[in-house]
């Protein structure tokens, strides 16, 4: 692994760029390459055989990119392909999830021992993150609810609007938790909708995403390993399996910047 080299960040779609948005800010002399699998979004109702499959295709792609580090900014990649996605890239990169961040946070803050999870379906069904939370807190209480519509609702761009509202009131009214300390946010598309989320708890529980937690471990492990980029002058990629405008909207709109949105099919053989 050399400094000059890039970090690649993929998901399902627009979610991971909350997360690539948190690394600029935390790492703005990196170079990222971003990869949106929009031709198989959803990834939240897909087989775990599947994920695995379009995830260990991606991070060999991204490797091909000069990659130093493979970041896989999808909770539902992350609970699904990580250990497989890890074994297979081996030394040849360094490649964190989005889940453990998250743990480790809420661990350290004393005072979140009641946890809300929502996230996609794979996530909620793969358990991942109450076992997690339970190894490295045993006294926390934990509930979650898989939360299915979100995802196609933020594609779609339906983000400040009573359809997005009426939605996130129901959704959130399920959860099995009067009154929690915390509320994760176990799909990176949600930051996307935070603002309407607390405002559904009139910003009293503090809800938790990935984007900062995740960018900081990696600047740490970048720091550690004498890795960071010495270069000033970032070089940014966008890569979509598909292309849709509403991912070059939003990829603008975090990157402040028009971006030039590549469209790859890497999974001609
Ligand atoms: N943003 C992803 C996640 O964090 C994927 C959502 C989806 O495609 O269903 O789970």
């Amino acid at each position: 692994m050399k400094a000059e080299q890039s970090i690649g960040i993929f998901d399902s779609g627009v979610g991971g760029l909350t997360v690539a948005n948190a690394v600029k800010s935390v790492l703005p002399n990196e170079s990222i390459v971003y990869f949106g699998d929009t031709a198989h979004l959803p990834y939240g109702d897909k087989s775990a055989e599947n994920i695995r499959f379009y995830s260990e295709q991606i991070a060999e792609f991204l490797l091909e990119q000069n990659c130093k580090i493979i970041l896989i900014a999808c909770n539902t990649a992350s609970a699904l392909a990580y250990k497989t996605v890890k074994e297979r890239v081996g030394e040849r990169a360094h490649v964190f999830n989005v889940i453990d961040p998250v743990v480790r946070l809420i661990k350290d803050a004393n005072h979140l021992r009641k946890i809300a999870i929502i996230g996609t379906k794979g996530t909620i069904q793969s358990n991942t993150y109450p076992q997690k939370i339970r190894e490295e807190i045993p006294e926390a209480n934990v509930v979650s609810l898989a939360t299915p519509l979100l995802v196609p609702m933020i594609e779609e761009g339906f983000i400040y609007d009573d359809i997005s509202n009426a939605i996130i009131r129901s959704y959130l009214s399920q959860i099995d938790l009067s009154e929690p300390d915390a509320l994760i946010l176990a799909c990176t598309h949600y930051p996307l909708i935070k603002n309407q989320i607390r405002k559904f708890y009139n910003f009293d529980v503090e809800v938790v995403d990935s984007g900062n937690a995740v960018a900081n471990e990696i600047k740490a492990f970048l720091q550690e390993n004498h890795l960071l980029n010495p270069n000033t002058q970032p070089r940014h990629r966008f890569l979509v399996s598909d292309y849709t405008p509403m991912f070059k909207k939003i990829a603008e709109m975090f990157f402040e910047h028009r971006i030039e949105l590549e469209t790859r099919d890497i999974w001609k053989k």
